[in-house]
């Protein structure tokens, strides 16, 4: 009989309804355990005891690095930063070398690359978990925690509520509309014109959506997408590895900012949260609303440790089940 195969997190599509709802009741479980300074079970706490993780991170992180440093922490055991500047990967080493040696003596992987690709090719080679920290098309942690974040604002009462994003159609939007529709929520995505969705993404999220009973949609209006809004969410209009587009894409998103003027002109519900994955800039969301009492992204940026045990549980203590 043949090894079960090992389960990666790659993007939300590939988690079922079921997968995704368990993830996010563990992060809220970890979560209350956590800030009742509630220790985990001891089975637990030593779960991950003499086992390293390593931290492939050839961009930059707050939060993520954070969080999963934290997560590894968290069940003991030790994770390992290895940064783009500190070992041989892309200077004197192949990505394929890079994969066999560091999957070879740690038990898992986040990793935060550059291409989707180097993803595929870490999950193809890599004898251990990987768990994508963030790649140019996915962003799974991020919408993970995401949901948790909503459904904690919302008392869980999230199915029907409408999720709106206003930016550019990058990694997190691409996980999280997959996410809200998993949930039975509206997504609305405003893109400029002439930039296009995803088409897989869009597939997907529309199947979902389908069988859910909500609905998804892009638009290019940003004030015909937050009309009735429940959730705001926006992102940075370029993303790591586009800071040459950046006076090109700063242009194309003009009217794009979400700002006092666009939440009432477009009418948003009058019950109504902003969101972001941070870091910020002014130029997509404005201080107002940024700091504004809608606003929940310091909530927001916590709950990634709680996706990050979560996830952590799911694929590496628990070997592939899911609570
Ligand atoms: N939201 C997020 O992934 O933040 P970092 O880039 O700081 O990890
Ligand atoms: N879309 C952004 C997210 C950062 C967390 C990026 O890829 O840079």
């Amino acid at each position: 009989t043949s090894a079960k195969p090992i389960r990666h997190l790659v993007s939300i599509s590939e988690l079922s309804h079921t997968e995704l709802h368990s993830l996010v009741n563990r992060a809220a479980h970890y979560k209350s355990l956590v800030k009742s300074n509630t220790l985990p079970p001891d089975n637990l706490a030593d779960a991950l005891k003499t086992q390293t993780v390593g931290l492939l991170f050839s961009k930059r992180s707050t939060r993520t690095r954070i969080s999963s440093e934290a997560a590894v922490n968290y069940f003991g055991g030790h994770p390992l930063f290895l940064g783009s500047q500190d070992i041989q990967l892309g200077v004197n080493e192949s990505f394929y070398d890079s994969i066999k040696v560091i999957s070879s003596m740690t038990g898992a992987i986040f990793a935060r690359v550059n291409s989707h690709d180097e993803i595929q090719q870490l999950v193809k080679h890599s004898s251990v978990p990987v768990i994508n920290s963030l790649c140019d098309t996915y962003h799974p942690l991020q919408a993970i925690c995401d949901m948790l974040t909503i459904k904690e604002q919302f008392n869980g009462d999230v199915k029907g509520k409408k999720l709106t994003w206003v930016g550019d159609a990058n990694n997190v939007i691409n996980d999280l509309a997959v996410a809200a529709a998993q949930f039975g929520m509206n997504v609305s995505v405003a893109i400029p014109q002439g930039y296009k969705f995803d088409e897989q993404v869009a597939a997907v999220a529309t199947k979902v959506a389908s069988e859910q009973g909500c609905k998804f949609e892009v638009v290019h209006d940003p004030l015909v997408a937050v009309k009735d809004a429940n959730i705001v969410v926006t992102d940075t209009f370029v993303s790591m590895g586009e800071e040459s587009q950046t006076k090109q894409k700063l242009e194309t998103f003009k009217g794009f900012q979400v700002s006092k003027e666009l939440i009432e002109q477009g009418q948003v519900a009058k019950d109504w949260r902003f969101m972001h994955c941070l870091p910020r800039h002014e130029y997509e969301v404005s201080d107002e609303i940024f700091y504004g009492e809608n606003s929940v992204v310091f909530e927001e940026a916590e709950n990634r440790l709680y996706a990050a045990i979560a996830v952590l549980e799911a694929l590496v203590v628990n070997k592939g089940k899911f609570l």
